[in-house]
């Protein structure tokens, strides 16, 4: 299993914040942010990163985390031109995937606590998708899984102004190597983005998205109050002693 840190994206919900630098790199109490997504693919067993980010932030990727060894992981970095979506990682990462199955994690993204869940979900993975959902008390700002009445999955909505439940999908993915095909299948959507939601419905079609709840805690750090909700907690559990 490979693993994929996607740290681009234009980051405007937090300007200025965002305007001379890349969000990812934005201090998490005692770390840049880009730490405890790397920590998530480390405890998850990956050793073989990408690192995907824009033109402008790739350098400063590279001065901070360097080949890995510090990590002990190996890191390779691309450059995603212009925020294309998400989906878009793994027309980059083609090469870097050489037909094995992914892990990808977006670098904003906080899981916090006993990350031995990752390493699980990579254990049990054949193949199809797998993602996990979280319950969020503003799920309008996620994609949305909709479940039917025996509690499975039935379809993912981007954004949706009515949520058809409170449960958001994480920006953590764990694909097949049928991802590459499926992300190049797709059309960009009305924000002129690949999207990931239209790929994970695109394995739900086919029967193949494995939608695991994901009970600890979790946090997209991608406007000021989450940014700060953040930081305090991770300030509150470096001190609880
Ligand atoms: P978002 O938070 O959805 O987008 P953004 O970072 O551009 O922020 P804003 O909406 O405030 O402008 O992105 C989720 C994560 O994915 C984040 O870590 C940035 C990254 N990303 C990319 O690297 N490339 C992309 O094309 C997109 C859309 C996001």
């Amino acid at each position: 299993m490979k693993g994929i840190i996607l740290a681009g994206g234009a980051g405007s919900r937090l300007h200025p914040l965002t305007k001379v630098t890349s969000k990812q790199l934005l201090p998490i109490y005692d770390k840049p942010m880009i730490y405890y997504p790397l920590q998530t693919l480390v405890d998850g067993g990956i050793k073989d990163i990408l690192i995907i980010s824009d033109p402008v932030n790739i350098g400063n990727f590279v001065r901070l985390l360097g080949s890995g060894k510090e990590f002990g992981v190996k890191l390779t970095y691309e450059v995603q031109d212009k925020p294309g979506g998400l989906a878009q990682a793994f027309l980059i990462a083609e090469d870097f995937m050489d037909d094995q199955n992914i892990t990808m994690i977006l670098g904003d993204n906080l899981f916090v606590g006993d990350n031995s869940f990752l390493k699980d979900a990579i254990r049990s993975f054949d193949a199809g998708g797998r993602v996990f959902a979280h319950k969020v008390s503003d799920p309008s700002r996620f994609g949305v899984v909709e479940f039917d009445d025996k509690n499975k999955a039935k379809g993912i909505e981007e954004k949706p102004a009515k949520p058809k439940s409170d449960f958001a999908v994480t920006g953590l993915y764990i694909y097949d190597n049928t991802v590459v095909q499926k992300a190049k299948s797709l059309k960009p959507s009305e924000r002129g983005e690949i999207e990931i939601t239209d790929l994970n419905n695109l394995y739900l079609k086919e029967n193949n998205l494995d939608v695991k709840i994901y009970e600890g805690y979790w946090l997209d750090t991608g406007t000021f109050d989450s940014l700060y909700e953040a930081t305090k907690k991770i300030y509150e559990l470096r001190n609880k002693n």
